[in-house]
């Protein structure tokens, strides 16, 4: 028996290597427009890293990087290793640990080939096969590079052929070495409703982790973003800076390792915390991209590099057009029926939104959902508060002029649910021990494909049943505690088989569904990450809606991921006129969480001509490109520009930050991105009803004169937000 399976797999390994050409460079490198990471062959067929940074001119050249550098001591000979195997010659962290079918821990990984295929004129594919070379155990590497925008994703597919079972370790997507003086890393850490508060300091001699061990919301305390910036911490505009991602919305891992030659290696992939995966016989893991971007020009270009792959490339629908919306979350909470919807639904039309989104509260009838301890799980429509179902309200929305959104929370049970005591076996806890909650609920078991099957319907009967439904907000308000899952044959493999399900449910909806437009949202921002939102058009940043606290959140948020993304929500949160709540929220996709029906007629205008000046403008904001001209952390006022591709038309926020005395734009700000040869009008927009700009708009400056001198947008405390369209006129 077992040898006819050594057979086997030595066919299915023979078979998958035919087709890819074996190259005899034995230098590999990988470009994009401005940057590369150089790969080489050793002398035993080892695979290193020789390089990452700048792109050279005459690609000849990389040949004769590896040795400019200091190789080091034959023990730290593999310290560049590009893509770390362990319990061999090497001793550094491991990109992958694993236990052979015969208890056996050793791996070792020789370079046997490599093919480019070119995708299209921006994107190629570089793949290298690895195996070892006394086990039937291979890696493949794959670079992924999008030559334009300067961005790679990275990952590794693993597979066995061994007479059992193998137990991976450690099962890294992507491993990076990088020769610089120092490296300075931002990191980025929150909790609920303090959401991306940055951190740098410079890397020491050690490893630095950066995880997270939460499961579902999984980003709670430390999303999976960061940059390192290569010898001096870079500025906006100045500085070699790396900016890094895993796009797994689960347990994630990165290891940043200051070896002792000084350089770093970085270590990426799905968190191998309490996730021993076994690996079948023949099976394929493939892990998570890895992605990242590398700009010379500090972290400004990096973002826009960033923002504008996942456009085009990440974010579903990422070019596309959003609803404007008016939510009742913080107007009535719980307490609602369909007469008080439907008053809802001409708010909605007469402040001027596109769309009306129903959130919590409108499911269970055994277990109303009257407050968050009952119901989830239960998505039939409360026939108390709607008697007439939601079709009823998808009608009234219809004839109302305004679309209509839903909020659901389908990963999620209350074990006050009919869902709890009829599929107890679909719920992630530990038998024989005490349940443990948050939010009082706990998270149905999606590694189960039942269970896969019943969230994906949750969405498909929704539709089916109110095909004029234009927008869900899909929430997901708990960790994972106690992780166990009935249905699991392997018990490690859950933490990495529920992400998997999560993306088997979202794969089904955007190929059934594909422009259909949801939020990611997770009792704020506890699942921003690049794996999800192939699936979801926008992210719900923070359930703190406070502006101030949100220009910080957004700034942050704005290193990694595009304005069009970001659901803001002008709500009660905060001290700010409603001036600066909306000028905040409008830097994104404009939503409102306000009762309407409470606003003075001063305040109704000023949101109805608000609503007004931002769908001049959106398109600027959504699909343009954004300028950091001062952040929040360093000044009394912090501006962000947006500007269109061909630089002629684009709009500046500014806000006051500090409330001290005397606090204000004392100097101009200067702006980026224009065209210094170009004419250009400044002009304030969204004043509140009654006021005068104190902006003198009767001329014109050249964008030279904009980007050198700068422009004061006399912020102070009397005019704490101050939004200015810059239109080219000549
Ligand atoms: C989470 C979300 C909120 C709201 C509530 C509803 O907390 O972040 O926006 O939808 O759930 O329960």
């Amino acid at each position: 028996m077992g040898s006819i399976r050594i057979r086997i797999s030595l066919f299915f390994f023979g078979l998958i290597t035919l087709g890819i050409k074996n190259s005899s460079a034995q230098t590999i490198p990988i470009e994009t427009s401005n940057t590369a990471m150089v790969l080489q062959v050793g002398t035993h067929k080892e695979l290193h890293m020789v390089y990452f940074g700048k792109r050279l001119h005459n690609s000849d050249e990389y040949d004769l990087v590896g040795g400019q550098y200091h190789q080091g001591t034959d023990y730290s000979g593999m310290a560049d290793a590009a893509y770390t195997p362990s319990g061999s010659q090497n001793l550094f962290e491991p990109a992958i640990s694993v236990s052979h079918a015969d208890g056996n821990n050793s791996l070792d990984l020789k370079f046997v080939s490599y093919q480019t295929k070119k995708i299209n004129e921006d994107v190629a594919l570089t793949s290298l096969l690895l195996k070892d070379p006394i086990y039937p155990f291979r890696v493949t590497l794959f670079y992924k590079t999008y030559f334009k925008e300067n961005v790679v994703e990275q990952w590794s597919e693993i597979q066995q052929g061994e007479k059992g079972n193998v137990i991976l370790h450690k099962f890294a997507s992507a491993n990076l070495y990088i020769k610089g003086k120092s490296f300075w890393l931002t990191q980025f850490h929150g909790d609920w409703a303090k959401e991306m508060q940055p951190e740098t300091s410079e890397l020491t001699h050690g490893i630095k982790t950066l995880d997270s061990k939460l499961g579902t919301r999984a980003d709670l305390f430390q999303p999976p973003v960061f940059m390192v910036s290569l010898d001096k911490p870079s500025s906006e505009d100045e500085g070699d800076i790396l900016y890094g991602s895993l796009e797994w919305s689960g347990n994630y891992r990165i290891d940043l390792e200051l070896d002792n030659l000084n350089n770093l290696r970085l270590i990426a992939g799905i968190n191998n915390y309490a996730s021993n995966y076994v690996l079948e016989p023949n099976k394929v893991l493939t892990t998570p991209k890895f992605l990242y971007t590398f700009s010379t020009q500090g972290k400004g270009l990096a973002s826009r590099q960033l923002q504008t792959w996942a456009r085009d490339y990440q974010l579903k629908d990422g070019n596309a057009g959003r609803y404007t919306l008016l939510n009742n979350w913080e107007t009535t909470y719980f307490d609602f029926n369909e007469d008080k919807l439907k008053s809802l639904l001409s708010d909605t039309k007469k402040l001027g939104v596109d769309l009306f989104l129903l959130d919590d509260g409108w499911f269970g009838n055994m277990y109303p959902r009257d407050g968050d301890r009952s119901g989830l799980g239960d998505w039939q429509a409360n026939v108390k508060k709607l008697p007439n179902g939601i079709i009823a309200i998808e009608k009234a929305a219809e004839k109302t002029g305004v679309k209509f959104g839903i909020w659901i929370e389908p990963e999620m049970v209350n074990p006050k649910s009919e869902l709890y005591e009829r599929h107890p076996d679909w719920v992630v806890k530990q038998p024989g021990r005490p349940e443990h909650y948050m939010r009082n609920q706990l998270v149905l078991d999606l590694s189960n494909p039942q269970v896969q099957n019943f969230v994906f319907n949750i969405v498909d009967s929704l539709l089916i049943q109110n095909p004029g439904l234009a927008y869900i907000k899909w929430d997901c308000n708990s960790v994972i505690f106690n992780a166990y899952s009935a249905n699991e044959k392997y018990q490690s493999n859950f933490y990495v088989d529920y992400v998997q399900g999560l993306y088997n449910v979202l794969k089904r909806i955007k190929s059934k569904y594909p422009n259909f437009p949801m939020m990611l949202c997770s009792g704020g921002g506890g699942r921003v990450d690049y794996g999800a939102l192939q699936y979801f058009t926008e992210y719900w940043p923070s359930d703190n809606t406070d502006p101030l606290e949100r220009i910080y959140i957004q700034f942050a948020y704005s290193y990694f991921y595009p304005a069009i993304a970001s659901a803001n929500h002008v709500t009660n949160w905060g001290k700010q006129p409603l001036k600066y709540r909306i000028d905040v929220a409008m830097m994104g996709k404009l939503g409102f969480d306000i009762p309407v029906e409470k606003l003075n007629k001063a305040d109704l205008t000023f949101c109805q001509n608000a609503i007004k000046a931002y769908n001049g403008f959106k398109d600027i904001v959504w699909h343009g490109n954004q300028y950091r001209l001062a952040n929040p952390w360093d000044n009394d006022v912090a501006a962000v520009m947006y500007l269109n591709e061909a630089k002629t038309k684009g709009v500046l926020f500014n806000y006051l930050v500090n409330n001290r005395y005397d606090a204000a734009s004392h100097l101009p700000i200067k702006l980026k991105g224009l065209d210094a040869g170009k004419q250009y009008k400044v002009k304030e927009i969204n004043l509140y009803p009654g006021t005068k700009s104190t902006i003198e708009d009767s001329r014109d400056y050249s964008g030279n004169f904009l980007m050198t001198v700068g422009f004061n947008p006399q912020v102070n405390a009397g005019r704490s937000s101050v939004v200015l369209s810059i239109m080219a006129v000549k």
